[in-house]
């Protein structure tokens, strides 16, 4: 029967034991990771979240009973245990933190047994996914989940502990709220005493934290909780933490210093690394030029080359035919890559046509400096020559050419690059490469609503030189936006704001918004900036995606205690379930089936 903690009280955790408390007594409590009985002897790993001890227990040592109990114990039991700290009798562990010193129990409390559980509870496991996350109490008493966890806690801590040095705010926003605009699907919480209407969750407290700034709290920080309905990847959760910020009578550069020094102090004192200030910035038009991509990896290079105006005469008609069209040509050059098979390259093509390439043009140049090519027969030779010179193609070297419009171009050249590096090993988790992304469109064309969105969202200041293009030509105006990448992903993104009204009024037009449709949606917003409005600016990071990184994992899953799976339900709670007919009358709702057409 499992014994109470009456009268007991830990003393400390199994990895805070040390050689130097040798002689002294100690109470451990935590769970069995391993029970070996030798006959006279029983030894014992005892787990908690700080590591693991090794328990002697000997008849003598401790009584009759307690000998007995402890002969009886079984991986994940709880237990409690009294004893004397000793120097190891055996082999020393240099695994271990713990691994010179051992306790002596002299008394042994059971506090519950365990059952088998359905998979070994150890580091890096191969259980699969799906029974992982079923068990998900378990999978997070395994010690890399505990690590990331307690690393999360970390970094949330000295997170506050900074910017509260800085003046700014801790202050909360509502999660029952009106919808925040920031492109994905909201989640909806229908409301009982107004049948019909429904909160919003936050996708971002952005306007929550605008008012702040009118209402004069000048610098606000908050770990907020996030919601976006949109499709799981594997650094993307529906759910999610933002350190979200806001700064009032700042511009740019402001927002920017803060930050890096943020992350300087961050990545010191949680990994030890130095980050190099000032971080890198690079506009989002370079970015694309250079890697494809908004969020480049500039661990390496392999950087894209615009090769249109060499091919622009060329007998290939890939290649003309996507110029005459407004598109581009662009290639990478695999350095080193020349003698990769065949059927590898082949995979590679697949791979572009997932990006929606029609195809992957190549040139495989050998270590003899002869090529073989997808297109040499519509080229002449010095159209070859030329085209490898403009790539810096030497032998050995593998050039990679995307001809589509400009966009496709990007994706599918930036994608390449990516997995390219992850073949070819190039990438180092341990390096940290920062970038600020400046400077990106204001709008895009959404071709479904057939109308400029806003990129960022829709209170985003322009910058003040492209204002006249907002009339003339949308798509040119750049955007007081950044976003700060490191090794590839976007850990955080924010912008200054527009604070005045007329320059507001112009972007809703841009946007396609009446100036009705714009008060229905935002007129909370627009009446309290009547009021006087300093000017302001933000940015928010997603607190588990640097997680990720700074945990050195693959997915944002394993920095989230409780984490949904691609179709953004639980496989512990099951959650979502349908509720009862009771809860839908209640909120005057009605469930029609999926085939029933919806009036
Ligand atoms: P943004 O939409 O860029 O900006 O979000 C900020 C950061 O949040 C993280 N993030 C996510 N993390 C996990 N799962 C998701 N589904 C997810 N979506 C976003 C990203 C991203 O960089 N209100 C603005 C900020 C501002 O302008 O101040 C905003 O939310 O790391
Ligand atoms: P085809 O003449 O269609 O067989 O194409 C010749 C080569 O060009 C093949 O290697 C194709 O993969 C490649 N290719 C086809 N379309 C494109 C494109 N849009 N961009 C780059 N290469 C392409």
């Amino acid at each position: 029967m499992a014994e109470s903690m009456q009268g007991l009280h830990r003393t400390c955790r199994c990895a805070e034991v040390t050689k130097e408390m040798i002689g002294s007594e100690v109470t451990l409590m935590g769970w069995v990771q391993k029970a070996r009985n030798k006959g006279g002897l029983v030894f014992v790993d005892l787990r908690d979240r700080s590591g693991i001890m090794q328990l002697i227990f000997e008849n003598g040592s401790i009584d009759e009973e307690g000998f007995e109990k402890a002969g009886h114990l079984r991986s994940e039991f709880v237990i409690a245990v009294t004893g004397i700290v000793e120097k190891r009798g055996g082999a020393v562990n240099e695994n271990l933190a713990t691994g010179e010193i051992e306790l002596r129990v002299k008394a042994l409390r059971v506090l519950s047994e365990a059952e088998v559980p359905p998979f070994p509870i150890e580091e890096n496991s191969k259980t699969k996914d799906e029974i992982r996350l079923k068990y998900r109490y378990l999978d997070l008493r395994r010690p890399d989940l505990q690590r990331n966890m307690m690393l999360k806690s970390q970094v949330a801590m000295l997170t506050r502990q900074f910017f509260a040095k800085e003046g700014f705010l801790e202050i909360e926003t509502p999660m029952l709220g009106k919808s925040t605009p920031e492109g994905a699907r909201d989640y909806l919480v229908p409301s009982r005493v107004h049948p019909g209407s429904f909160y919003g969750l936050p996708q971002s407290p952005q306007l929550y934290k605008q008012l702040l700034m009118c209402s004069g709290y000048d610098r606000y920080i908050q770990i907020a909780r996030c919601f976006r309905d949109e499709d799981l990847r594997a650094d993307r959760q529906p759910e999610f933490t933002q350190i979200d910020m806001e700064l009032s009578f700042v511009d740019v550069d402001d927002v920017i210093d803060v930050n890096e020094r943020y992350l300087a102090f961050l990545f010191k004192e949680v990994l030890g690394v130095e980050v190099k200030l000032p971080i890198q910035r690079i506009t989002w038009q370079e970015a694309m030029d250079r890697f494809g991509s908004d969020k480049p990896d500039m661990r390496f290079g392999m950087e894209l080359h615009d090769v249109s105006e060499i091919v622009k005469h060329c007998g290939f008609s890939v290649f003309t035919g996507a110029l005459e069209n407004g598109g581009s040509v662009r290639g990478i050059n695999a350095e080193g890559q020349g003698a990769m098979p065949r059927k590898k390259i082949d995979k590679l093509v697949e791979f572009a046509k997932g990006y929606g390439a029609k195809g992957l043009a190549y040139i495989a140049i050998a270590e003899d400096g002869t090529r073989k090519s997808s297109f040499a027969k519509f080229m002449t030779e010095e159209e070859m020559d030329a085209l490898v010179a403009a790539m810096d193609g030497k032998p050995g070297d593998l050039l990679l050419f995307a001809a589509d419009k400009k966009k496709l171009v990007y994706d599918v050249l930036g994608a390449l690059r990516l997995e390219l590096a992850k073949q070819m090993d190039i990438l180092d988790k341990n390096e940290y490469c920062f970038a600020w992304v400046t400077e990106f469109p204001l709008l895009e064309w959404n071709e479904e609503e057939n109308r400029y969105t806003a990129m960022h969202h829709p209170f985003t200041m322009l910058m003040e030189e492209d204002l006249p293009l907002l009339e003339t030509d949308p798509g040119k105006v750049r955007a007081k936006a950044y976003d700060i990448v490191l090794n590839g992903n976007e850990i955080g993104g924010g912008s200054v704001r527009i604070h005045q009204n007329d320059i507001q009024e112009k972007m809703f037009e841009a946007l396609g918004f009446t100036k009705e449709a714009a008060y229905e949606q935002f007129g909370f917003l627009l009446d309290a900036f009547k009021y006087g409005v300093p000017p302001h600016a933000g940015l928010a990071y997603g607190l588990d995606r640097l997680v990720m990184l700074m945990a050195k994992v693959d997915s944002i899953r394993d920095v989230i205690a409780f984490p949904k799976v691609k179709d953004a339900s639980c496989l512990m709670t099951k959650a979502p379930q349908p509720v009862d007919d009771v809860q839908l009358r209640e909120l005057g709702l009605d469930v029609c089936e999926e085939d029933e057409e919806v009036q």
